[in-house]
């Protein structure tokens, strides 16, 4: 799974915050890959928001990919509702594929056999 936030008043949204709180009693991200990306207008990328995100995952248990990725100056790479800036999207793309891996032996013993 891939948690996107944005930053407001130092955390993550109100929404994404109560989300999370209905999956904690259920254990639904137990053990579950999952890669976080904040994004703000600001210089810091949203990092108080990701870091709250972080906790909570590491609380309900989740398989945290380890470095997530800090999105500054969103809105500068952004045009028509579009990632246009080429290192972000190389960013995201190295990001996707530590969570791909962050599945590892399980994701294959997953698979039925061919
Ligand atoms: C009430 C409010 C609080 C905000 N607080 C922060 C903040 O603490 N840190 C930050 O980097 N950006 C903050 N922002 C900027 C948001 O991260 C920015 O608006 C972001 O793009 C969210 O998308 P939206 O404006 O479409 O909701 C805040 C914005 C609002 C409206």
């Amino acid at each position: 799974m891939l948690i996107a936030t944005p930053e407001y008043a130092n955390g993550t949204s109100g929404v994404l915050k109560n989300a999370l709180e209905w999956l904690v009693g259920g254990g639904q991200l137990y053990d579950k890959p999952v890669a976080v990306v904040s994004a703000s207008p600001s210089a810091l990328g949203g990092d108080r928001a990701q870091a709250w995100v972080r906790e909570t995952l590491t609380m309900m248990g989740a398989r945290l990919v380890p470095d997530g990725l800090l999105i500054p100056q969103a809105t500068a790479r952004i045009q028509d509702g579009r990632l246009v800036d080429g290192a972000t999207v190389k960013e995201l793309d190295e990001l996707l594929a530590r969570l791909y891996e962050a599945g590892g032996p399980r994701h294959e013993a997953g698979r039925p056999a061919a």
